[in-house]
């Protein structure tokens, strides 16, 4: 591909991005650069086998390795050896059996992490292999290896509206496909690391973490009574992708059980190889679907079921199916819906939170469909869309109507008008061997913790010196959240934004405010936070209106001074006014909370989320059909998430999630054999470098929300939701015939050409 070309002059941002600079110089300090001497390093003896009895653990020999502290098995754990988000099923510590290669048994406690090492070579674990099973469709099969104690069903969920038999019956034809996605990897640039410091009394730990409130709670579980007050600290960490939703938990725990026994402080900070081997990955899905559509390009049913591999442990699973199920109909109006999802226990590495969670698997099945439709209909693909996509009232495929802002529409207008898709689908592919294509797709992100009940709480404080300080439970790993929240206050108080600090999770300073997942930090801590600080304006203001002698509801607050509206006589500066509440012992700390009102699900149907964000996104490839090698060359995103409250972050935001699709969509397979990966590093799993990724132009469409800051929704995930769908679609285009598996390898795509030709 062609390397992305600097189209516009450098803009000066509006807020700098907080962490930008001592990130580009080396300066930030992340878990591993926090080491002291005394620490001891912590490694991990993982299984060889996918399915395996423990017979014995013998670390006689490895205790005698110079440098080795301690051997720990999960005899050692005081409190309970079981944690997980949804279920608790996941050892910390295998006792009894092994249940994927990687899975751990034992933890090495040395001196250096050379002597960990040699310690881990010399734990000798008899293992009694068990038979293993690596497909979910065969791990539901009576007789198939039972993974654990219940079964290899982890969950079901389904949606159910109207009559999907009735629906496909009435329509003038019916499209049917299996589509299959692939597993992808978070692949973040720290991998996963955490040091604890034992105290007298308690323990502390520093850690690359999305949601430090939850690693505490796993403390809790781990470490039980004997450790009563954990104190987690979240270290500025290096990416997240979902990946450090829940293996934190772990590996904290893993860190702290370390420093408990030893005394010491240790740490645990995993190589490339073992956290490509231990991390929940994004789920592959098998999509048989159905869709019935009328002469006149009506969609009337869709009727889907969905087969996910969750691997060996819940994590996520129950709650990725449950997102995927209740978005594979696509963002339109269907009047019959019938959809049904399992997602199985296998012996591969589990699956679980990844940027999207469940959507981009969604999205590549239903859109590709869309595709096959207009083209039976002999409609535009994009014409066809527009007669049934969600608008304002619209009843969305779960039933519920949609009330608050949709601007799905004017992203697909003007996706269509920025990448010139008419006059390309009316060219056509061309003749050479280089085939041209340009396909679209659609996106629905609900908005949060979807069919939960949500809320989140933040506080905010002015100090004697007039720097106002935020604290909030969630974390940045990279989205640019804190640097969002920055943006906010300063706006409320009408502050320059260098005034405003935002504190790093710490779970002795800061309020839990639910976890730093779902693209939910902007609307539920940004909510927060706002109603914090007006609650701060308010008591402002009131101080202000006696110094200047006007009705505190005309004070305006700007530029770091507040003023009466319409006057131009008197100011107070910022650092003058909270002297002046300081002198008159007025508080100015207040605290926030957002509460989403409670969503109602019930048997497969109902409300998702008040509010839901939409993209479309148009890709443009050239498809080599000499060696299957599909470039995109254009690429146009369009995204509705409400008022935008920074642009350049909301831009990077969008353009970093269609780089990481387009390595979804094109080059990113893991490959599992047997349970074992192969492709472990960057060596041989391949993602996206500049060079691959083209001009990826943006459209920004407001269309402002009831329930965000300033009416403002999450864009933190969407932006990678469609990009193997347009992709897709695009090498539809380009081709004449669907591939209805991806990534779109120069290998896969030569085979299906081959194939093709074969059968004509
Ligand atoms: N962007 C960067 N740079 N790094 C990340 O790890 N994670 C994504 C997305 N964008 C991620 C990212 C995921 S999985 C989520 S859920 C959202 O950010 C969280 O963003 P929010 O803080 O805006 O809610
Ligand atoms: Mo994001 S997958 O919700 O951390």
């Amino acid at each position: 591909m062609t390397a992305q070309k600097l189209e516009e002059p450098i803009r000066r941002l509006e807020v700098p991005r907080l962490d930008a600079l001592e990130k580009a110089l080396g300066e930030t300090k992340y878990t591993t650069d926090n080491v002291e001497e005394d620490a001891l390093y912590v490694r991990v003896v993982r299984s060889p086998h996918p399915h395996a009895l423990i017979r014995r653990i013998d670390s006689s020999r490895a205790e005698r390795v110079p440098g080795v502290v301690r051997i720990a098995t999960a005899r050692d754990i005081p409190g309970s050896n079981y944690i997980g988000y949804v279920v608790q099923d996941r050892p910390l510590l295998c006792h009894d059996k092994v249940r994927f290669v990687g899975d751990s048994v034992a933890l090495v406690i040395a001196d250096t992490s050379e002597s960990a090492e040699l310690g881990v070579q010399e734990v000798k674990v008899d293992y009694e292999e068990l038979p293993a099973v690596f497909d979910p469709g065969e791990a539901l099969k009576p007789g198939a290896p039972k993974i654990h104690p219940g079964g290899n069903l982890t969950a079901r969920h389904f949606v159910r509206l109207g009559d999907a038999e009735e629906g496909l019956v009435r329509a003038d034809f019916v499209v049917r496909g299996t589509y299959s996605t692939p597993i992808q990897e978070q692949a973040y640039l720290e991998t996963e690391a955490a040091l604890a410091y034992p105290k007298s009394d308690s323990m502390v730990v520093l850690g690359s973490m999305q949601n430090p409130f939850m690693v505490k709670k796993a403390m809790a579980t781990v470490l039980g009574r004997a450790v009563p007050n954990v104190r987690i600290i979240q270290a500025p960490t290096g990416g997240g992708f979902g990946g450090k939703q829940d293996a934190p938990d772990e590996v904290c725990s893993m860190a702290a059980l370390a420093a408990w026994l030893t005394k010491r402080p240790a740490l645990l900070a995993f190589s490339r190889e073992e956290s490509a081997a231990f991390h929940p990955k994004r789920h592959p899905m098998i999509f048989d679907r159905e869709m019935g559509v009328s002469s006149d390009g009506k969609i009337t049913a869709v009727r889907a079921s969905i087969l996910a591999d969750g691997g060996a442990y819940a994590s996520l699973s129950e709650r990725v199916l449950f997102v995927a199920v209740t978005t594979a109909a696509g963002p339109y109006e269907i009047p019959n819906v019938h959809i049904d999802g399992t997602t199985v226990y296998t012996n591969n590495v589990p699956m679980g939170a990844f940027r999207g969670f469940g959507k981009p698997q969604a999205s590549f099945a239903a859109e590709l469909q869309m595709d096959e439709a207009a083209e039976r209909l002999g409609m535009d693909p994009a014409e066809f869309r527009l007669r049934n996509i969600l608008k304002a009232g619209s009843t969305a495929p779960t039933g519920q109507v949609l009330t608050s802002s949709v601007g799905l529409e004017e992203c697909l207008v003007r996706a269509r008008a920025d990448s010139a898709w008419d006059a390309k689908r009316r060219t056509g592919p061309g003749q050479g061997e280089k085939k041209r294509g340009i396909g679209m797709a659609c996106t629905i992100h609900p908005e949060g913790l979807n069919g939960e009940a949500d809320a989140a709480t933040a506080s905010v404080e002015i100090t004697a010196v007039g720097q106002v300080v935020v604290k909030t439970g969630l974390t940045e790993y990279g989205q640019g959240i804190h640097t969002g929240f920055v943006h906010i206050v300063s706006k409320v108080l009408g502050t320059s934004p260098d005034r405003v600090s935002v504190v790093m999770p710490d779970t002795d300073v800061v309020p839990d405010s639910g976890p730093t997942v779902a693209s939910r930090s902007t609307v539920f801590g940004g909510k927060a936070i706002l109603l914090a600080a007006e609650k701060l304006r308010g008591k402002l203001a009131k101080v202000a209106s006696e110094m200047l002698s006007c009705p505190p509801e005309v004070i305006v607050f700007e530029g770091d001074t507040a003023r009466c509206q319409g006057r131009d006589d008197g100011r107070v500066g910022f650092e003058e006014l909270v002297s002046e509440c300081f002198r008159r012992k007025l508080n100015l700390k207040e605290e926030g909370t957002f509460v989403k009102p409670l969503p109602f699900w019930e048997a497969g149907h109902g409300d998702l989320s008040p509010s839901y964000t939409f993209a479309v996104h148009v890709a443009e490839v050239e498809v080599d059909t000499e060696t299957g090698k599909v470039e995109v060359v254009n690429y146009t995103a369009a995204h509705e998430s409400g008022t935008v409250i920074s642009r350049d972050q909301f831009e990077s935001q969008i353009i970093g999630g269609v780089a990481q699709g387009l390595g979804y969509a094109l080059m990113e397979e893991l490959i599992l054999k047997d349970g074992i990966i192969r492709n472990k590093t960057f060596l041989d799993y391949h993602i996206p470098t500049a060079a691959d990724v083209p001009h990826i132009r943006t459209i920004i469409v407001e269309a402002p929300d009831d329930f965000g800051p300033f009416g403002a929704k999450g864009v933190g995930e969407a932006g990678i939701e469609p990009v193997a769908a347009a992709v897709g679609n695009a090498v539809y285009n380009a081709l004449g015939f669907p591939i209805r598996r991806f990534p779109f390898t120069p290998e896969r795509v030569y085979e299906a050409i081959e194939e093709r030709a074969s059968r004509s």
